[in-house]
């Protein structure tokens, strides 16, 4: 057997209620350094309470959410950002005033080297982080295949395109953990299976840890190491790829729909 990495998420025994609805209950989510982790289920299952519970943005009943050992159950979204989570949305959300570049820039810069007042001075402290800053966003934008577009509106970018300048912004915080949260929505074949390569190279590349919401079965079989199947606030199964396509109680809840 394959020696195990080390846990990079653990989320234990989480539930979340909004008002009359309980979205999730005494839920586990572990994600591995080195993996990439899917969670699936059909919809409404809870899959993106779930990574708000994870990023911050959901508060849960109870449980717990560690990332590489130290609690961030409680602290705030900028809290966690700065400890290595970042997510991206499911209903898109770029800055479509913004160039493309600055999107990304607006990611990168959680980590500038300036104080506001710096900022506000234009110091030569804050000149030089800010080419450095664009620099390391041409990177990343040069990682999902859009450097060539950087200074284009984001508002002109295909739709695919727009999504892969989400991923793009979710990396320049230079993150442990990716949270995405259905980017193959709205994507041809050919875009999701690019999108495929890039969560590969992420996770191979970068070495940030994925966890991945998904509807396309193709892409999740395809990149996942393990998955995790929601219903109805609760978890189904867990297991690899292979193991999830086998078990029946998953086919008859969700796999058999398509
Ligand atoms: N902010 C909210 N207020 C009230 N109900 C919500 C809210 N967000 C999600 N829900 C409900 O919680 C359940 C899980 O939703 P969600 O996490 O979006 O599922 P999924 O992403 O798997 O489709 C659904 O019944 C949904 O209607
Ligand atoms: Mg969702």
């Amino acid at each position: 057997m394959a020696e195990l990495l080390p846990e990079l998420l653990a989320v234990r025994g989480v539930s979340v209620r909004f008002g009359g609805v309980q979205a999730l209950t005494e839920v586990d989510l572990t994600a591995r350094a080195g993996d990439i982790t899917s969670v699936i289920g059909p919809n409404g299952a809870g899959k993106t309470t779930l990574l708000g519970v994870i990023n911050g943005a959901v508060t849960p009943l109870g449980g717990s959410v560690r990332l590489d050992g130290a609690d961030l159950s409680g602290r705030p979204i900028f809290e966690r950002a700065a400890a290595g989570v970042v997510r991206t949305f499911q209903n898109l959300e770029i800055f479509s005033n913004m160039t493309v570049l600055e999107n990304v820039m607006t990611g990168g810069h959680l980590h500038a080297g300036y104080t506001l007042l710096d900022s506000l001075l234009r110091t030569p402290r804050f000149r030089r982080e800010e080419k450095r800053l664009a620099a390391l966003c041409r990177e990343k934008l040069d990682f999902v295949g859009l450097a060539h577009k950087a200074h284009l509106p984001a508002a002109d970018l295909p739709y695919g395109e727009q999504r892969l300048l989400e991923i793009a912004r979710a990396i320049a915080v230079e993150p442990k953990l990716l949270l995405l949260d259905e980017p193959a929505a709205g994507m041809n074949n050919k875009e999701t299976q690019q999108l495929g390569a890039i969560i590969r190279r992420i996770r191979g590349e970068l070495s940030i840890g994925v966890v991945l919401v998904e509807h396309d079965m193709e892409l999740v079989m395809d990149v996942s190491d393990r998955i995790t199947v929601l219903n109805f606030g609760r978890i189904l199964a867990e297991g690899t790829p292979r193991e999830i396509q086998d078990n029946p109680e998953v086919v008859a809840a969700y796999l058999g729909e398509d």
